[in-house]
């Protein structure tokens, strides 16, 4: 299939390019690089240096993809809550440029990278599910819920098919420690140069940690199943900062002692998704435990800062 990923040098988008590469589609990438890398782009795919928020209807007129992989977005939530309209440029109208540009083009399906992390703000019960109520707390989740109400109306007025995967709080290799989320990137770069992580209050905070492979595979199976809708793709289980601090030491043999900072304003203090929905429809379950995932994700930090 001819497949268009947004956000294909990013850190998510780049593992989806690799896998769809893997599996013979013909795939393009749109990204304006302000936090990809040419480093992750795959050389089998072609490459478009562009902004969602211009024009690029040339573009995906020249591209014509059946299928719209969508993860290229602004993702910091500080960002948002600075720049609510500076968000929604990239986040909604970006989305909208290119589902429109897409349609003109032949689009038969999109599939888009929502937030099960932020959607539903402070949840009544766990493991949340799709039906719980939607409670976005920053300009962010609330872009990335539009889009998900656009998509809903994109398919009654035109029958575009849409898959909305909820994703947790996902970690791996290629994500940017530099960034403000990415807690397992940030903590295992500090670590394996020497540096001391700081966790933000007690640590009891608890997030549900999902390797970037099983996220790939989400989005494999998102191309092949026929149906429409919002999907949470997360692994059901909560684990505190703390224990992720400890894993993370056990794992890189580092001797620092956890410090706690101040607690960062209206954090959310737990967050953790049921994925039953996607294992019914979409036939995807996780595969890979977060010791797995996290003694992968330090190798790959250990071989990029040149110490494996
Ligand atoms: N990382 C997570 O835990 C997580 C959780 C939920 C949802 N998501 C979503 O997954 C997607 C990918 O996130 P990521 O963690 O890989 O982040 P990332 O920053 O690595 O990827 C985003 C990519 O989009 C590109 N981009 C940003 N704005 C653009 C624009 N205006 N035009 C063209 N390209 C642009 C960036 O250069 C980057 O390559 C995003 O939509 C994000 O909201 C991520």
């Amino acid at each position: 299939m001819r497949i268009l990923v947004t956000g294909g040098a990013g850190f998510i988008g780049s593992h989806i390019v690799d896998a769809y590469i893997n599996e013979g589609h013909e795939v393009s990438v749109i990204d304006n690089l302000s936090t990809g890398s040419r480093s992750n782009l795959n050389p089998a795919a072609s490459f478009y240096h562009a902004d969602i928020r211009d024009d690029v209807s040339a573009v995906i007129r020249d591209i014509s993809p059946e299928i719209i992989n969508h993860h290229a977005a602004q993702i910091s939530i500080s960002v948002s809550v600075e720049n609510p309209a500076a968000d929604a440029a990239s986040n909604i109208i970006g989305t909208l440029n290119i589902i429109e540009a897409g349609l003109k083009a032949g689009l038969k399906k999109f599939i888009f990278a929502s937030t099960g992390g932020a959607i539903y703000g402070a949840q009544d019960y766990f493991p949340v599910d799709e039906m719980h109520p939607l409670r976005p707390l920053s300009p962010y989740a609330v872009a990335k819920l539009s889009c998900e109400k656009y998509l809903y109306c994109y398919k009654y007025n035109f029958g575009l098919d849409y898959i909305t995967l909820r994703y947790s709080n996902v970690y791996g290799p290629r994500q940017n420690p530099y960034g403000e989320a990415g807690v397992v990137a940030i903590f295992t770069n500090r670590l394996i140069k020497g540096g001391q992580p700081m966790i933000n209050g007690d640590g009891l905070q608890t997030r549900d940690y999902l390797y970037v492979r099983d996220v790939v595979e989400a989005n494999l199976k998102a191309l092949r199943v026929n149906a429409s809708g919002e999907f949470n793709i997360s692994t059901g289980i909560e684990t505190s900062v703390n224990e992720l601090f400890s894993s993370l030491i056990r794992i890189t043999g580092g001797d620092v002692n956890a410090a706690h900072g101040p607690a960062k304003k209206g954090e959310q203090l737990r967050s953790c998704l049921s994925y039953r929905k996607a294992q019914e429809i979409l036939g995807w379950s996780p595969g890979v435990s977060i010791e797995e995932g996290l003694r992968n994700t330090v190798e790959w930090f250990l071989i990029k800062n040149g110490a494996a």
